[in-house]
């Protein structure tokens, strides 16, 4: 396992009195792939939106790459590598696959650029680009090349957004439910290209199935109520009385 390359210590956020992460501990190591489960409402997206700056935290702090970037803006910590994907999607529905992809690439080569400079960027002379053209092989969306983002099916839309997320090559990739929804097939395709992912970049995948993870992550982090209440391997994790209790019952309903 690489060196500590994320950490994130105590974090608590609250909703007036309500607790949607109560003091959560959390360290990623290069290359290491984590997954993180638990029921609805357990606090999962917070924690992500605390991580990569969408909140600012009540308590605690995080740490990337040595660096306290607690109060840094979400722009700043993708600056430094630190990338996530939304539970919703985050695509330009109303224009080709090859401009998203685009887009991707040159808010990565020109941060810092709002999204109409973006829009108004002769995207042409990218079309070519061989980053470009490699992520529409990697994730197997070259045949949907030109087609308008919102007449793809979900499954393809869910590569689209990883294959966004990966043009700025971050060092950490932090995926909201990128399974949600999605059928056995899109599953199946979806967990191909983060598998093509793993040690180009340390991946934290959020997902309530924890059957969909196995054999995928190395460790397991259990939430339930804001609280993290279990994590070390997937085996530990599933034997723990407290995730049989609280959460895998629910889960293995669902399962
Ligand atoms: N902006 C907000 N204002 C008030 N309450 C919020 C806000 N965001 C989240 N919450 C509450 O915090 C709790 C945790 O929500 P969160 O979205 O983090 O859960 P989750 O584990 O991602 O759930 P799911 O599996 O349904 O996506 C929920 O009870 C939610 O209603
Ligand atoms: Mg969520």
């Amino acid at each position: 396992m690489g060196p500590q390359i994320l950490l994130a210590e105590h974090l608590t956020k609250r909703f007036g009195s309500f607790v949607a992460v109560d003091r959560v501990d959390f360290s990623l190591h290069e290359g290491e792939v984590v997954g993180i489960v638990g029921p609805n409402g357990a606090g999962k997206t917070t924690f992500f939106n605390l991580v990569t700056g969408y909140h600012t935290p009540d308590e605690g702090r995080v740490l990337f790459l040595g660096q306290d970037v607690t109060r840094a803006s979400p722009r700043r910590r993708v600056e430094l590598g630190l990338v996530r994907t939304f539970q919703l999607a985050s695509t330009f529905d109303a224009l080709p696959v090859v401009d998203n992809l685009i887009l991707a690439l040159f808010s990565r080569l020109h941060s810092g650029s709002d999204v109409r400079r973006l829009l108004a960027t002769p995207r042409r002379r990218y079309y070519d680009d061989p980053r470009v053209q490699d992520a529409l092989e990697q994730f197997h969306l070259s045949a949907r090349r030109d087609r308008v983002v919102r007449h793809l099916s979900l499954g393809e839309k869910r590569r689209l957004e990883i294959a966004m997320a990966v043009l700025s090559n971050p060092r950490v990739l932090m995926l909201d439910e990128p399974l949600a929804g999605l059928s056995e097939l899109e599953i199946h395709q979806v967990m191909d290209v983060l598998r093509s992912q793993v040690g180009r970049r340390s991946l934290v995948v959020v997902e309530h199935k924890v059957s969909h993870l196995l054999g995928f992550v190395q460790r397991l982090m259990v939430m339930h109520e804001g609280r993290v209440i279990a994590e070390g391997s997937p085996e530990e994790c599933l034997k723990d009385p407290e995730v049989r209790r609280s959460y895998w019952r629910v889960g293995a309903e669902s399962a």
